[in-house]
């Protein structure tokens, strides 16, 4: 599989987990561990997944265009969320900043879908145009081998 579709089906799974926790959170999520459990979990998926994107593709990109410019945004955008999502969860330390931990994983949230967006048109795209499908082809085999780790 090239790595850039690898990459499109974890989108998918996350879209289907941003529209569950953007219907429950603002109106069922009563508890700090029902912002927890759900917050732990997709803090640890999306940063696994940035650091695939960062060490291997991005940096395939970066080594071919022979400078960091085109994915020097889509980097920034992984910090900013990772930010965003370890406010979250220090935020879930005190039952009296629940309002804000909810508030702060629904702009994570936000922040994401842009984010993936912007790889979806920009990013991805221009990965397939400089790197063709032999490198992606490659770049997925590593991605699969890695995941098992
Ligand atoms: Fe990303
Ligand atoms: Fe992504």
């Amino acid at each position: 599989m090239k790595i850039t579709d690898a990459f499109l089906a974890d989108h998918q799974a996350l879209y289907a987990k941003f529209d569950q926790l953007e219907k429950t959170i603002p109106s069922e999520v009563k508890t700090l561990a029902e912002v927890r459990i759900p917050g732990a979990e997709l803090a640890a998926i999306l940063a696994e997944h940035a650091k695939f994107e960062d060490d291997l593709l991005f940096a395939a990109i970066e080594e071919k265009m022979g400078s960091d410019e085109s994915t020097k945004k889509v980097r920034d955008e992984h910090a900013r969320i990772e930010i965003l999502m370890q406010d979250v969860l220090g935020y879930l330390d005190d039952i009296k900043r629940m309002g804000h931990a909810r508030r702060t994983l629904l702009q994570a949230i936000k922040v994401a879908r842009a984010h993936f967006n912007r790889e979806e048109k920009e990013t991805f795209p221009l990965a397939e145009e400089i790197l063709g499908e032999e490198k992606l082809l490659e770049l997925g085999a590593l991605w699969e081998e890695m995941r098992k780790k």
